[in-house]
């Protein structure tokens, strides 16, 4: 069993994925850890839906992207794609300056436990709003925030110290490493 913190450390984000499915209660494990979040206020705006059966699946992938940097080489082709998404939403009525906030915590908090199961997951801000909002069949009072993508990983990418840039790339066995600042560089001070 992985420590929180070995998870913390371990996590990468996950963009080509086995095609074993994941359960309804799996993924109801994971809105449950979301849930549990910090919530500004304690307002809890965050609302889910749980996209789990392939052809909608199928139809999600249609509506993000993937790796931005790398886009469209790094894209998951069909055997790598995610067998499920959890999509993220908000109670507009319930909506605050915070929910940002909210969504950041809880939307680690899912991908955390997605990790326990040992799944992968990637978090995705680029997405077809007002498609994926129709295709979800979202109500008027409900907003979509982002999505995860989820499955069982098919890669194994790294972290790596930070040469030129913070762009991720893939390197020459093919593994995407990811650039990440030291704690030199991001502990300003102690006082
Ligand atoms: C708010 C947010 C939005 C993101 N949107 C996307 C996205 O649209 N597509 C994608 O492939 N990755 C997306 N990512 C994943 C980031 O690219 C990834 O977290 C970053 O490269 C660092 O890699 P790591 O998660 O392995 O540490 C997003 C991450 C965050 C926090």
């Amino acid at each position: 069993m992985m420590t929180i913190l070995e998870a913390i450390k371990t996590r990468r984000t996950i963009r080509k994925f086995d095609q074993t499915p994941l359960s309804k209660e799996q993924l109801a494990k994971y809105i449950d850890a979301s849930r549990l979040a910090p919530s500004a206020a304690n307002l809890q705006p965050l609302r889910y839906v749980a996209v789990q059966s392939r052809e909608m699946a199928e139809k999600m992938f249609e509506l993000v992207k993937w790796a931005g940097y790398l886009a469209p080489d790094y894209d998951p082709k069909e055997g790598e794609r995610p067998v499920a998404y959890i999509a993220v939403c908000s109670d507009k009525s319930n909506r605050s300056n915070w929910t940002s906030l909210d969504l950041g915590a809880a939307v680690e908090n899912m991908i955390l436990a997605a990790l326990s199961d040992g799944v992968g997951a990637c978090w995705i801000g680029s997405v077809n709003y007002p498609e994926a909002t129709k295709l979800l069949a979202l109500s008027e009072d409900i907003k979509l925030e982002c999505v995860v993508a989820l499955g069982y990983p098919k890669e194994e990418p790294k972290e790596v110290a930070i040469s030129e840039d913070i762009k991720y790339y893939v390197d020459e066995t093919g593994t995407l490493c990811v650039p990440k600042y030291s704690m030199d560089d991001v502990l300003l001070k102690t006082v």
